[in-house]
């Protein structure tokens, strides 16, 4: 039996990041799970979809730049702030040390193991949300969380986002290699 439950979005969990824009020529950050994946080969472009109420939306619009940077598990407590406190009123551009790639506009987080700067592709307009869409034009990964050239998630310790009882999860096992599994099948 099946309960319906209405237009409910059940793609959690989802890795929690912390994305960053200058606003007024002061880095912000806030944390955003909604993240998605638009253009995977050549060039790169990820979304993040934003409430119009954030202040950090004033910063990406200013800039055409933004960036998206991977926190540890460690840095639970910051990530959550960020999520919490808004930069409209309170200063959150002393968190973390800030360091600029070759975007220049674009504030990234030295202390997240996974950075990635963003040049502003297009922006979606939805009725309670602004979805920024972003060309990948520099990554900057810890080599303490790469095995063989790889971000390698054991290493890395993502913090995963559920929205249903509101926590933050960590990875488990993996259970099977992929484009690999599906082969036996054949013939089947
Ligand atoms: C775990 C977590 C995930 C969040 N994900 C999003 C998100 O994907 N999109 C969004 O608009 N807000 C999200 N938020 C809320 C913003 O991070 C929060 O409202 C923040 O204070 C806005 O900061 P700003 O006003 O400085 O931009 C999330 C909050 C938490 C705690």
């Amino acid at each position: 039996m099946k309960k319906t439950m209405g237009p409910l979005n059940c793609l959690y969990p989802m890795p929690v990041t912390l994305v960053g824009a200058n606003v007024s020529g002061k880095p912000n950050y806030l944390a955003v799970a909604h993240v998605g994946i638009m253009n995977h080969g050549k060039p790169q472009y990820i979304s993040v979809g934003l409430s119009r109420r954030h202040y950090t939306n004033e910063g990406i619009r200013e800039n055409g730049t933004f960036s998206v940077n991977i926190p540890a598990e460690e840095m639970v407590v910051a990530t959550d702030y960020c999520g919490i406190a808004s930069g409209r009123n309170a200063d959150k551009s002393a968190l973390f040390e800030t360091f600029y790639g070759e975007l220049k506009t674009a504030p990234m987080i030295s202390e997240c193991p996974v950075n990635m700067e963003c040049l502003l592709y297009d922006t979606i307009e939805f009725p309670t949300h602004e979805v920024f869409i972003g060309e990948i034009r520099g990554t900057y990964c810890d080599e303490a969380v790469l095995s063989n050239d790889e971000v390698d998630p054991v290493k890395l310790k993502p913090m995963l986002f559920e929205m249903g009882t509101k926590r933050y999860w960590r990875l488990g096992d993996p259970i099977a290699k992929c484009w690999n599994i599906g082969k036996t099948m054949k013939g089947k």
